[in-house]
């Protein structure tokens, strides 16, 4: 706890307690003067750190510079909006008009603040005073009545002092440390050097290009940090713009590591109704560097003595994610598995590991459960844990499954029961899932059981319900083991495997998961030594595709696997057993392999039912953004030789079959089953079809089609089909225009994900229909240009360029757009103007198929015009076209 308490804002203290005595001590009491045997004995109650934020700085490569900067895209550390209760007023003595807020509006009450131009007139209801008016300074104690909420936007910043950085050695030419190779001396130098030059400004109100700090008088933009392009910094001193890895690798060590700022809570405030709920930012003053520092001092008297055995030494082995990716992770300096963490953490995962292992008179099972916490914490508590400003908390490692370097870094705290991933709340997962083994429950589905029994589905007001079946949870003997080699399993033994293979080369589990093994093989090994006693978790067997580990050919390595796993689960299979599994499906490449081996190994698919992933994530959110579905495939052992049948006749059987299942789909479809889904469930119908006649498909004589082939020729089967029912565009529009209306049929607008979708295999890219100016993108949405505005670009502008059937089309129907104030027989009759073969067809098409009625409607009208006009050209002479026999 000496690391983690401080004082809040408006200078509220905390208090120590000699427990043995009772006595609170007095304010001069110094917690870090403690040593370890001394802490039980104390107590802290007070304001304290839930979350320290520390900034790398890139040390200046330039000869005689040497300067280190944070490496900040921007000042914006943190935003907020905070809620207010307020009372509109009007000041009695000089009329002004304002609102009178309940408490002060605040997310870092120390520290100065800077009010946007923006910001409607106000001020802070004073307990004494009453109301101040912030015009002429009239107070007034009058009953204000119920007031109302308002939402206050702030945004606290790092001021362009500390931006600029530090040089680096002291005045007395000693170097500044910071890196996790430095020494504590160093170190300490660095901290203080940094926490003096801390300052933070506050901004309220939505956040101005410029904002000026009341205290330095210093103007600047807030949106400008250190960044000027990606992975690049500029030197703070002699302003050299350089590359954060090249000049991190070339010092040999992890980048100098600077705390700015920390998040804590203050009891005290909180019960005084303070919004934020008492949480509160402070900057990193040479107060916290210097709790800080004791710590590092600490780390290092004890990492050889007392903690020795509880800290991992080993460096990070070779592999794809940590020597192909981000530049090499060890070129970060990031060479062995402690240098992720601070000495804080370390002294605090250390304690903890053995704490876990040793304290008290707990069985060993206990033990292990707690270290499944550990793990948790690891991630939760690491330099590579990161701020996310839409959710207001960290981000543990992992969110994203790589190990990439972050510039700004969130350490989180031990004890409080505040804040996201602290220990507390690593522990949760644990103690649920021992809650859930002594008395399991399933959630019960409010949408589903309304289908089923809509007056117990009315007593159920959240989206799901807890029951408990009273299923019991029977022991199961885990085997830790390649599932290339079950050879303890016997032949035809097992009713069902249920498995979750991995996807390619998308994760690397092995060589994710040292980052955890190293720490807990460390209290493990002796317990198990075949499965802890090696430095790493074993990668020779693991059935991905590692560009690291199989160089000459990761994707035929991944299926050999693959393929091995289904011959040994097909070996322990009863003939009637059932093979489950899920996969992930976003691309077909992947998928294709798993199949093939699938078939090779003796299998058919007996059902596929797709579910939307858990790792699907929405737009702006961490994680993987490509996989969209888990599709669970069922297999069933092939007991008899496929039958041979040619690829023809599969397609017709297979559209009878998928046809079979429309209806049910079309249901689907308007409870909001997205298309998307509804292909892969048809793909996923003509894949069973396919399966059970794998290798006998034949295209011709004896020439088998592949799995690949299927797939496409199967998904062109379905698009074809599932436009059915559909207008087709004119066919002698040009193909760019087809495929454009064919794309965006008679919606309005598209995602961009979608469009990719349809696109997909077509040659066509969204971009090739915006610079065309048919549609436009806006937040990874193409809307359709209105016509209107089409047309309106076009008048005035020479016609002879106006060539394209769907530009033309365009001009017509927003010249017949009410009050548009265009003509367009006027461009009908413009002499440059050459009317497409395809205009009158579109005109007819887009009339039937147009976005909206307005559409419609002008279509329609543009049709009459150019019918009469047509007819009026009827009589003259005219030139024949290559075209025109098409037209008749
Ligand atoms: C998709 S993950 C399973 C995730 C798991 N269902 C869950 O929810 O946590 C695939 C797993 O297969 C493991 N794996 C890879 N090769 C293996 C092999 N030869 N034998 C057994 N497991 C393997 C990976 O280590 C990884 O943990
Ligand atoms: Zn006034
Ligand atoms: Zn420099």
């Amino acid at each position: 706890m000496p690391y983690y308490f401080c004082d809040g804002p408006n200078g509220e203290k905390g208090n120590w307690t000699h427990l043995p005595s009772k006595r609170v001590m007095p304010p001069e009491f110094d917690p870090l003067s403690l040593a370890p045997e001394q802490r039980p004995e104390y107590r802290y109650e007070g304001p304290e750190v839930i979350y320290t934020f520390w900034s790398k700085h890139g040390p200046c490569q330039v000869t005689g510079c040497g300067h280190r900067t944070p490496i900040m895209t921007s000042s914006v550390m943190a935003v907020k909006t905070i809620s207010v209760k307020h009372w509109e007023h009007t000041c009695r003595n000089c009329r002004a008009e304002f609102h009178v807020e309940e408490n002060a509006a605040r997310m870092a009450p120390d520290v100065p603040l800077y009010v946007a131009p923006s910001e409607y007139p106000h001020s802070t209801l004073d307990r004494k005073k009453g109301v101040v008016c912030p015009e002429c300074g009239e107070t007034q104690l009058i009953n204000l009545g119920k007031g109302t909420n308002k939402k206050v936007e702030l945004t606290l910043l790092v001021h362009p002092e500390w931006l600029a950085g530090s040089s680096k050695q002291d005045s007395n030419g000693q170097p500044f440390g910071g890196s996790a190779q430095d020494d504590v001396a160093s170190s300490t130098r660095w901290d203080q050097e940094r926490a003096s030059k801390i300052r933070l400004l506050e901004v309220r109100g939505e956040l101005p290009d410029e904002v000026t700090c009341p205290e330095t008088n210093v103007t600047f933009a807030p949106d400008v940090g250190t960044v000027p392009k990606k992975s690049n910094y500029a030197c703070g001193a002699c302003g050299t713009v350089q590359d954060v890895l090249d000049t991190i690798k070339s010092s040999g060590k992890t980048g100098p590591m600077a705390g700015y700022a920390v998040q804590g809570y203050a009891p005290k405030r909180d019960k005084s109704g303070a919004p934020y709920s008492g949480r509160f930012f402070a900057p990193f003053d040479q107060n916290h560097a210097a709790q800080y520092d004791a710590a590092l001092a600490e780390w290092e008297a004890r990492k050889e003595t007392d903690l020795a055995a509880y800290w991992p030494r080993s460096e990070l082995p070779y592999g794809f994610m940590t020597h192909h990716l981000q530049g090499g992770v060890p070129n970060h300096g990031f060479t062995h598995w402690w240098t992720m963490f601070n000495p804080r953490q370390l002294l605090v995962h250390s304690q903890l590991l053995k704490s876990i292992a040793t304290i008290g008179d707990y069985d060993w099972q206990t033990r292990e459960y707690v270290l499944g916490a550990f793990q948790q914490y690891l991630r939760n508590q690491c330099l590579f844990s990161f701020w996310n400003p839409q959710r207001d908390t960290p981000e543990p490692m992992f969110s994203n499954n790589n190990y990439h370097p972050k510039s700004t870094v969130v350490e989180n705290c031990v004890f409080p029961a505040l804040g996201r991933g602290n220990w507390a709340s690593s522990t949760e997962g644990a103690l649920e899932a021992r809650e859930w083994a002594l008395q399991p429950w399933e959630a019960v589905s409010a949408e589903g059981l309304k289908r089923r029994d809509p007056d117990l589905a009315s007593e159920i007001s959240g989206k799901s319900f807890k029951v408990y079946p009273s299923d019991p949870v029977r022991a199961a003997e885990p085997f830790c083991g390649s599932s290339t080699d079950l050879t303890q399993v016997s032949d035809g033994s097992l009713d069902l495997v249920i498995t979750d293979p991995p996807f390619g080369g998308l994760l690397h589990y092995s060589e994710l998961s040292d980052f955890f093994y190293v720490w807990l093989r460390l209290v493990l090994k002796d317990k198990y030594p075949d499965y802890y006693s090696a430095e790493y978790t074993p990668k020779s067997l693991e059935a991905v595709a590692n560009r690291a580990r199989e160089p000459e050919d990761p994707d035929g390595f991944y299926k050999r696997l693959l393929t091995q796993c289904w011959r040994e689960a097909h070996r322990i299979l009863k003939p009637s057993g059932i093979l489950a599994f899920t996969f992930h499906h976003s691309e077909d490449e992947p998928w294709v392999a798993v199949l093939e081996s699938l078939f090779d190994a003796g299998y058919y698919l007996e059902a596929t039912y797709p579910i939307r992933s858990d790792e699907t994530k929405g737009d702006g959110e961490f994680g993987s953004k490509t996989i969209e579905y888990d599709i669970i495939h069922v297999c069933r052992k092939r007991t008899e030789e496929p039958t041979p049948v040619s690829w023809g006749r599969m397609r017709r059987e297979v559209m009878a079959d998928v046809r079979q299942l429309q209806a049910m789909l079309e249901n689907h479809a308007k409870e909001g089953l997205p298309a998307a889904d509804i292909q892969v469930i048809r793909r996923g119908k003509a894949l069973e079809y396919f399966s059970r006649h794998y290798g006998k498909v034949y295209v011709d004589e004896g020439r088998p089609i592949s799995v690949k082939d299927a797939l496409v020729g199967i998904n062109q089967l379905i698009d074809e089909d599932a436009d059915k029912g559909k207008e087709p565009p004119p066919v002698n529009a040009e193909p760019i225009t087809r495929q454009f209306l064919r794309t965006f049929g008679t919606a309005t607008e598209m995602k961009r994900d979608q469009l990719q979708k349809f696109l997909k295999g077509s040659i066509t890219t969204p971009d090739e229909f915006e610079q065309r100016g048919w549609c436009s993108e806006k937040s990874k949405v193409f809307t359709r240009v209105n016509p209107l505005d089409f047309a309106r670009d076009w008048s005035g502008k020479h016609k002879r360029r106006l060539t394209s059937d769907l530009d033309q089309a365009l001009v017509l129907i927003g010249s017949c757009f009410d009050g548009s104030g265009i003509n367009a027989s006027d461009t009908l009759k413009n002499e440059n103007f050459k009317p497409h073969v395809a205009l009158k067809p579109l005109l007819e098409w887009l009339q039937r198929n147009g976005p909206d009625q307005a559409n419609r409607n002008a279509a329609s009208r543009a049709v009459t015009i150019y019918n009469s006009w047509a007819a009026s050209q009827a009589t003259k002479p005219q030139q024949g076209s290559l075209f025109e026999e098409y037209d008749l």
